[in-house]
């Protein structure tokens, strides 16, 4: 199994900004628990960060053959882009969203968000814990899928319409 890891706008602050809300866990450690659960399960797991909009879309579309899921943490743009939210419904690799802190328990403009709908699901309020929760649920979407038991993306269900 094949994953890439994407971490959106400010992650690379993490450990310094507003501990009181995403934890004093800076990105490189982040970055660490992954590699380490990558080692232990067997995964292939490559991870970018990026602060910029456009350079998470170039990766989302590159990652169409090359990966076979996607865990993103979109950060601010889970709340703004259209841009990533068709970029992930453009390319066939399952996606799952993750959140360090719990959007829906915070300011009423973070309960929107653009990816949920192109995701296959969403974790969100568990830390650090959220990317490994994460990772876990990339393995059983990706078990469901050469299983041949993966429900197809909400895109390509529209696309067939
Ligand atoms: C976040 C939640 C977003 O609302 C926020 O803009 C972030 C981080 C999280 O991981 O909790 O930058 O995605």
């Amino acid at each position: 199994m094949r994953v890439l890891v994407l971490h959106g706008p400010n992650l690379n602050l993490l450990g310094s900004r507003e501990p009181e809300i995403y934890g004093r866990t800076s990105l490189s450690a982040i970055d660490r628990l992954i590699r380490a659960w990558a080692r232990r399960t067997a995964t292939s797991v490559t991870i970018h960060q990026s602060n910029s909009e456009g350079e998470l879309v170039d990766w989302i579309q590159r990652a169409a053959s090359r990966y076979d899921v996607l865990v993103i943490n979109p950060a601010a743009y889970t709340h703004t882009s259209v841009a990533l939210r068709d970029a992930i419904a453009a390319v066939a690799v399952p996606a799952i969203e993750v959140h360090l802190s719990n959007p829906a328990a915070r300011e009423p403009f973070r309960r929107q968000s653009f990816i949920a709908e192109v995701a296959v699901g969403q974790i969100s309020g568990f830390g650090a814990d959220s990317y490994l929760l994460g990772l876990e649920a990339a393995r059983a979407v990706a078990r469901r899928q050469s299983a041949g038991t993966a429900r197809p993306k909400r895109a390509a269900v529209r696309r067939r319409r």
